[in-house]
């Protein structure tokens, strides 16, 4: 019998302080989030340098209680898992320095892990049979990614986001039909009540790469058409402007992963990041999947938004792969996917 693995992983890229313990890859023992949304609301979006600041007021706490919600002791930890990039770099900063601290003093392991593969490793939590090779599809407030998982950190970035991304176009129309911050799960709660076929927004194509995505052209149609009943003095119906947008981006996010995993041929698709907890996202994937015989893996809501538990997730498969980082670790903001 192989040794069970207990790693205490923590997640600070941009307002949440996370921190949580998790048992061989799979089996989450706590998962503390400290969610500062509700301090960033009154500005409309993330203040990097307010954000830093909680950071280093919560951290402790999170820790702490992520080791006592798990019932262990650091002496009962195996390794030390960080988030380290991309992400804003002082909030970055809080959880390494945490990190390394705690890895200093107890001698335990370090494991640097990237953000974007803490979102797709988050699927293995619920779902006990995933495993590589899959096709994932990252969405998140800073990405747009269409992934091939080849490996166990192993990834291969087909499709990008040219502009926004898909979590950061929510938010802006959120902010410009006054549905405020966060705009993602507002403008999903809205839509229920919207007709998605109110008014056709633009469904962009990148022409020279078919898996791309952008966004931004979306988000300007919006702005015009706002624009134009402001000055023909038309009412706007908010819940139809948020089910037509929403349905703009789920089409496109659903055409090119469909595109996707037909010509390259993966039976097994996964979606993650913030964005991936929208319902009507969900459904248009379960409904498309299910026609095409694919099968289709999403994380709880809890695990699709930032957490800890997925870093932990994304760290055992590095500590199975030999990754370890010395004290020289540090905040990287721009990291790519695959980068070590
Ligand atoms: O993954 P995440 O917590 O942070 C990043 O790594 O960026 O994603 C946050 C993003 C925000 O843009 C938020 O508006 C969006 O995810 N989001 C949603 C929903 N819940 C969160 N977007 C659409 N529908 C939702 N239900
Ligand atoms: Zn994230």
């Amino acid at each position: 019998m192989e040794k069970d693995i207990y790693i205490l992983a923590i997640e600070s890229s941009c307002d949440e302080t996370a921190a949580a313990v998790v048992k061989n890859g799979r089996e989450v023992l706590s998962n503390v989030i400290y969610s500062q949304i509700a301090l960033h609301t009154e500005y409309g979006g993330v203040v990097p340098e307010i954000a830093s600041r909680k950071h280093i007021e919560k951290i402790n706490q999170v820790i702490e209680k992520a080791l006592s919600d798990a019932d262990r002791e650091l002496s009962q930890i195996d390794a030390i898992a960080v988030t380290y990039g991309p992400g804003l770099v002082g909030a970055l900063l809080v959880g390494v320095s945490a990190a390394k601290a705690i890895s200093f003093a107890s001698g335990l392991p370090l494991i640097g892990v990237h953000h974007i593969e803490g979102h797709i490793s988050a699927n293995y939590i619920e779902n006990k049979e995933l495993e590589p090779p899959f096709l994932c599809l990252v969405v998140s407030g800073g990405h747009s990614h269409l992934v091939v998982v080849k490996d166990y950190g192993e990834y291969e970035i087909i499709g990008r986001t040219r502009d926004d991304a898909a979590g950061e176009a929510f938010d802006k129309v959120a902010r410009a039909i006054g549905l405020g911050y966060p705009g993602g799960p507002k403008i999903d709660k809205v839509s229920k009540d919207g007709n998605p076929d109110a008014i056709h927004f633009p469904r962009a194509k990148v022409g020279d790469a078919e898996y791309d995505f952008s966004f931004s052209g979306l988000k300007s149609a919006v702005l015009n058409y706002l624009n134009s009943c402001q000055m023909k003095g038309e009412e706007v119906v908010t819940a139809d402007v948020a089910a037509s947008f929403q349905k703009a981006v789920i089409d496109v996010l659903v055409e090119h992963s469909m595109d996707a995993l037909v010509k390259l041929g993966y039976k097994k698709f996964a979606i993650a990041g913030g964005v991936a907890s929208n319902s009507s996202l969900r459904k248009a994937f379960e409904e498309r999947c299910a026609r095409e015989g694919i099968a289709f893996y999403h994380p709880s809501p809890v695990y699709c938004t930032d957490n800890a538990a997925m870093i932990g997730t994304a760290a055992y498969y590095e500590y199975q792969n030999g990754v370890r980082h010395g004290f020289d670790l540090n905040a990287m903001p721009n990291l790519k996917l695959g980068e070590k």
